[in-house]
Formats: structure tokens, sequence, C-alpha cells
């Protein structure tokens, strides 16, 4: 068996869909990952986009681990949802307390989006680890955003170059969104709509990036822009910015541009936060518990 052949026989990889997407088997993390093989799974990261590691048992300490060979990582502006030992990892769970109210965030990623994309720095990739999972919906969609800019048709194309859009943590700062109707400031505790402190506000400044970036590792354009986090486009008037987003909206959230992911007990999720944006598909019942912990990576000024 020559070099090459051994290089390459540790991992099985398996594609989840035509779009994006693939099963990585052949790997335990919670063992430290040798530079051959992490470098095997980083190629089929730059491949696939998400990447689906099943069957991970995995503590904090090993999320993060192998999480950190892909960088620093990111405390999660949303101090409070974060785990108190181990603020490199995001709680996203609809449990309740004794008193009824919710642990930590109920609702996140509920409306499309790349991860952080509101920073100056916004993450290069998270990894999702599912700890509850729900037996009726809890699924995630991701969507390929080198396919959706691929699809613009050229005057498109054109009109996007060169433009920049203002993105922005607040939803209540997004004219495009507002909570559900009647929903009240009790309700909104341990949701996407609670009112962010002084503090997060300080910490998430509105930022300006490209409506097209170019992936540094692989050198191909994926379109920059997200329904929950992308506000308004620079130098344009607010309806017609819209109007043009919308319709950028429309090509990134294309079915055939989409891998839906349905979860087991102890996936790990790992994808690309600058070339996909994700989706929290809801719908399942409050009685039963979702949850999941999240590390997010931190990338590099889009360009
Ligand atoms: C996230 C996210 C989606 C989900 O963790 O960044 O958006 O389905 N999660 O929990
Ligand atoms: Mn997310």
């Amino acid at each position: 068996m020559g070099a090459d052949a051994v290089k390459h026989m540790t991992l099985s990889i398996v594609k989840r869909s035509e779009a994006l997407g693939a099963e990585i088997r052949g790997v335990d993390l919670s063992q430290s990952v040798s530079e051959d093989v992490f470098e095997e799974i980083r190629a089929a990261w730059y491949e696939h986009l998400v990447l689906v590691f099943p069957d991970q048992q995995l503590t904090n300490e090993q999320h993060i681990e192998f999480s950190a060979r892909f960088g620093p990582l990111e405390v999660h502006p949303s101090g409070k949802y974060v785990l108190k030992d181990y603020p490199e990892l995001l709680l996203l769970t609809n449990k309740k307390n004794d008193k009824g109210g919710y642990v930590s965030l109920r609702d996140g990623g509920s409306v499309w989006h790349s991860d952080l994309s509101y920073m100056g720095e916004p993450s290069l990739g998270s990894l999702l680890y599912g700890i509850d999972i729900p037996e009726i919906g809890g699924d995630t969609e991701w969507a390929n955003m080198y396919f959706a800019y691929e699809a613009l048709p050229k005057t498109l194309k054109k009109r996007v170059e060169g433009l920049r859009a203002i993105h922005q943590f607040d939803q209540n700062d997004n004219p495009r969104l507002g909570p559900p109707p009647g929903m009240t400031v009790d309700e909104m505790k341990g949701s996407i709509w609670e009112k962010k402190s002084p503090e997060i506000k300080a910490r998430t400044p509105d930022v300006v990036h490209p409506i097209v970036r170019v992936h540094p590792e692989t050198d191909r354009k994926a379109l920059f822009v997200n329904r929950r986090f992308t506000t308004f486009v620079v130098d344009m008037e607010a309806d017609e910015g819209e109007s043009l987003l919308l319709d950028l909206f429309e090509y990134a959230e294309r079915p055939e541009h989409i891998y839906r992911h349905k979860w087991n007990k102890h996936d790990l999720v790992l994808w690309d936060n600058r070339c996909t944006i994700h989706l929290a598909c809801g719908g399942f019942p409050d009685e039963q518990i979702r949850t999941m912990q999240r590390a997010t990576v931190r990338g590099e000024v889009p360009v």
C-alpha cells in the first residue's frame, strides 16, 4: 500500500445530502486526535462544510479541547447563557428550574443565521453537541452559501459586488423581526427576545461586513448575509436595501442548498460559519427536553 493510501484510510466519510454535510466515523473525539487525522478532518470540513460525528461520548473538557484545535474559542456575548465553569460552552436548553423559569436560552437559532456574524471578527466555526434530544422535532438545517452565491444571476452578482451590510446582535434593532404577538416580558426570559443588558450592548456594536466574502482557506466566494443579524445595506435606502436582502435570502434558503439534520443523542456537529447559515427548526413540545452545548471558534475579519 502506498503512503497516500495509508494517509487516507483513517476516516469514513459519507455525504449526508447533495448540498452539504457529511458523516464522519472512525474517530473518537474523547481522545486527543493526531495531527494527521486532524488534517483529514479539516480537509473533509472544507469540502463538506458541515461534519456530523455520531456517537461521541464527550466531557465538557473534551468538547472544548477538540474545538480549540480549530482556533481560540469565543465566550458568547450573552454571558448568562454560558456554563458557569466552562464559559467557552453555550447552553441551549428548554429545561426549567424549581421556580419554573428557563435555566438558559431555549430558542437560540430560530431564525436563519451565521453564528456571531454581528461581531467584527465573526466565528469561523461552531461545534454543537447533542445532549437531550426530543422525540419529535428539534432538527437543525444548514444551507450552503457558496451555492447561494453561485446561484445568483449575473446581474445580481454584479450588483452586490463591493456592497457591504450592517449586522446587529439585538433583534429589537432588526426591523424584519419582532417577538410573537402577545409575548409577555416574563415569557421573553430565556428567549432571544429578552432585553439585552448594557454590557452586552457595549460588547456588540453594529458592524459592517461585505455581502460576498472570500473564504480564506478555500478561496471560494460565499454570500454572507442572514435574516437574523443582517439589517441594512450600507449606502442604500432602507427599503431598497431590504428588498435586495430579501432577494438574497431567497437564494440562500433554497431547499436544494440545504441539509436537514435529525439529531441523535451524542452527535457532535461541526460547521463553517463563513460559508453556511443555519436554522433551529423547533417544533418540539415544551415538555420534551432539548439540550445542546456549543463551542464557538473565533474567526477573522471577513473580506
Ligand atoms: C447554534 C444554533 C441550532 C439548534 O447552536 O448556534 O443555532 O438547532 N443551534 O440548536
Ligand atoms: Mn447558531
